[in-house]
């Protein structure tokens, strides 16, 4: 049995279908990454199993117990919210310390906690500041601290570092997994950055239409996803998807021979009918005898420049290291697959090699 066990959770809101029978299993002290478009019911399923909303149907348990008997306050349940919600009025102190004098915990246990959570979260001496005089990384950390002095068996972050400036978001991430593992605690924390989820989550989560789409350690959702929702999800820039249809790519005849030649497939798992070659802008090189395109825009990020090139009628893009070769729009080109980096989809999204 796992720590966390969610079955079979339905939720709606009047005709609005928010989850649809979501299964979910979290193992004890790891940090498992939720990711998944807008609206497709993150933050309602954390404030289920917070208990600050009820499902329509399902079971959920946490350490073997039915959470669903459990009221809010005796789940030992920390949250982190979207919009983290501190009281502007009080200092640093009297809001990390809430939740312990609602829950009538002793005075001393209460100043010993805090010096704790204090030094964890490296906000020593900023105990009688007022949080509306801090700046977002401090008050993050704020949040995080009122969510850490409860000793949570189970911690939800709901986008704790989406108010964060990019250098910010490196440190505060660095600083959470620390803080988690080194006490140990099971969390769930959703995220819209790619790059987040992959590195902070034991395992990842991808949500789509209130059911999951995939699940995994993160190089196995990246490398081996199940279907077309979850390989372009991750991945930036995205994963490059070309229509094959009888053999033909936007009314081009390429044929099975040539497909095979791309993609390093035997012709014979070449399917007949249509169906979608994947294939990520880091596996694709230029290669003198290769396929023909044309460079559209070139966008240079640093150490990597990522070439947008019209390739069979469809876009396409290619991803070098910088200062390698000179890119310029308008010129022609020819590029590779690198070996064994194509995936294939069907009609309907699911991967079939
Ligand atoms: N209290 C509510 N009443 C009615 N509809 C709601 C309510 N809360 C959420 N919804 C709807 O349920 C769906 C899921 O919302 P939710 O907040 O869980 O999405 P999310 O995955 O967290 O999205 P985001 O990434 O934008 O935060 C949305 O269509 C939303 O409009
Ligand atoms: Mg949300």
């Amino acid at each position: 049995m796992s720590f966390l066990e969610i079955r079979g959770i339905v939720k709606d809101f009047d005709d609005t279908k928010v989850l649809q029978g979501l299964d979910l299993d979290v193992e004890e002290k790891d940090i498992l990454v939720l990711l998944g478009p807008s609206g497709c019911g993150k933050t309602t399923l954390l404030r289920i199993i917070a208990g600050l909303l009820d499902p329509d149907s399902g079971s959920m348990t946490l350490d073997g117990k039915n959470l669903l008997e459990v009221p809010v306050e005796d789940r030992g349940i920390g949250f982190v919210f979207q919009k983290y919600a501190l009281f502007p009025h009080m200092n640093v102190e009297e809001n990390i310390t809430f939740g312990l004098k609602v829950r009538k915990v002793g005075k001393d246990e209460i100043k010993k906690r805090l010096d704790d959570v204090l030094e964890l979260v490296e906000l020593k001496g900023y105990e009688k500041r007022k949080v509306s005089e801090l700046s977002g990384g401090q008050q993050q950390r704020v949040a995080l601290a009122r969510a850490l002095i409860i000793k949570p068996k189970l911690m939800l972050l709901d986008e704790p570092l989406s108010n964060l400036d990019a250098k910010l978001r490196t440190s505060v991430r660095v600083n959470i997994v620390r803080i988690l593992k080194k006490l140990g605690i099971t969390a769930i924390m959703v995220t819209h950055d790619q790059v987040e989820a992959m590195t902070m989550g034991d395992k990842v989560v991808l949500m789509n239409e209130g059911k999951i789409s995939q699940e995994g350690r993160p190089k196995d959702i990246y490398f081996d996803p199940d279907n077309l929702f979850v390989a372009e999800f991750l991945g930036s820039p995205k994963i490059n998807v070309l229509k094959v249809e009888s053999g033909c790519m936007n009314g081009i005849n390429v044929g099975k021979e040539m497909l095979s030649k791309w993609t390093g497939l035997d012709e014979r798992a070449i399917p007949d009918g249509t169906f979608y070659l994947g294939v990520r802008p880091e596996y694709i090189a230029p290669a003198d005898d290769g396929i023909k395109g044309k460079i559209e825009h070139v966008e240079i990020s640093g150490a990597d420049t990522n070439v947008h090139m019209e390739l069979l009628g469809s876009g396409c893009v290619m991803r070098v290291s910088s200062g390698s070769v000179e890119y310029s729009e308008g010129n022609d080109v020819a590029v590779a697959f690198r070996s064994g980096s194509c995936y294939l989809f069907d009609s309907s999204g699911k991967r079939i090699r």
